[in-house]
């Protein structure tokens, strides 16, 4: 039984404080919906401190959405998994397109920062999707493909108890635009059947997979009701709990 995970990419949205005073409305709105999902809130990396505070004794993991490749040394403007840890984040969010698209990061940076962070013992969202050009070129399974099989290399069968896989098709986010249920349902099956050759069906039938790309209150219960479909990485919506909360409690 794949237990429904949703997430809360805030980008970079929300100052310390700003964010402080929301994660601990959340935590509080989340136990009063009786909410039964795993939640986490990914947040800039001068939140964390604050916002981990914040949400002290709930159920809301508090997560970074980046990291370095590298434990320590001279690397100007980086962030360690060490310092993450140090703060008590465990959970990361890497290749996010964002990522990929502004600050070239390429599977194989990803897989390096995936590998380090796995050797640090934290947890792993990691996000796939392709763009509207190789959607229209036929590239969907090619490229979900490659980001999988680069993205995981190295990474042991019991290791993958650490990860989950975000599927964001990139032209689906912050557009308003969302990917059918149907369709963001084949694209989770094919993720899955990846992640089956990759390890074994055991591993692909517990894998996590969250659809993420303009997710809404009014689009969530279609989107989760679909088999493959197992939470939300949520980026616009999850910045307020107007909007975020009909998110978390969808099944309530
Ligand atoms: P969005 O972002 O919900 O604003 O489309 C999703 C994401 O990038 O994680």
């Amino acid at each position: 039984m794949r237990r429904p995970y949703i997430a809360g990419n805030w980008k970079m949205n929300m100052t310390p404080s700003e964010g402080a005073k929301f994660a601990k409305e959340l935590a509080e709105a989340y136990k009063a919906a009786g909410a039964d999902c795993k939640i986490m809130i990914g947040c800039p990396y001068v939140d964390l401190p604050a916002v981990a505070e914040a949400v002290k004794g709930s159920d809301i993991i508090v997560a970074a959405q980046n990291m370095a490749n590298h434990t320590s040394g001279a690397y100007t403007g980086e962030v360690s998994p060490l310092m993450l840890k140090d703060l008590g984040i465990k959970t990361v969010i890497l290749g996010h397109s964002e990522r990929r698209q502004y600050y070239g990061e390429t599977d194989e940076i990803i897989n390096s920062k995936v590998l380090l962070a796995i050797a640090e013992e934290m947890d792993v969202d990691l996000c796939v999707g392709e763009t509207l050009e190789e959607r229209e070129g036929g590239k969907l399974e090619e490229v979900l493909t490659r980001q999988l099989e680069v993205g995981l290399k190295g990474v042991s069968a019991d290791d993958m108890a650490r990860i989950t896989i975000a599927y964001e098709p990139v032209w689906a986010i912050g557009t308003g635009k969302t990917a059918t249920p149907e369709d963001a349902d084949s694209a989770h099956a094919f993720i899955r059947s990846v992640v089956e050759r990759l390890y074994s069906k055991d591993i692909a039938e517990n894998l996590i997979i969250q659809y993420g790309g303009s997710v809404k209150a009014s689009n969530v219960k279609a989107l989760m009701a679909k088999e493959n479909i197992d939470g939300a990485l949520v980026g616009g919506a999850s910045l307020s709990l107007e909007q975020f909360m009909p998110i978390v409690a969808f099944n309530k």
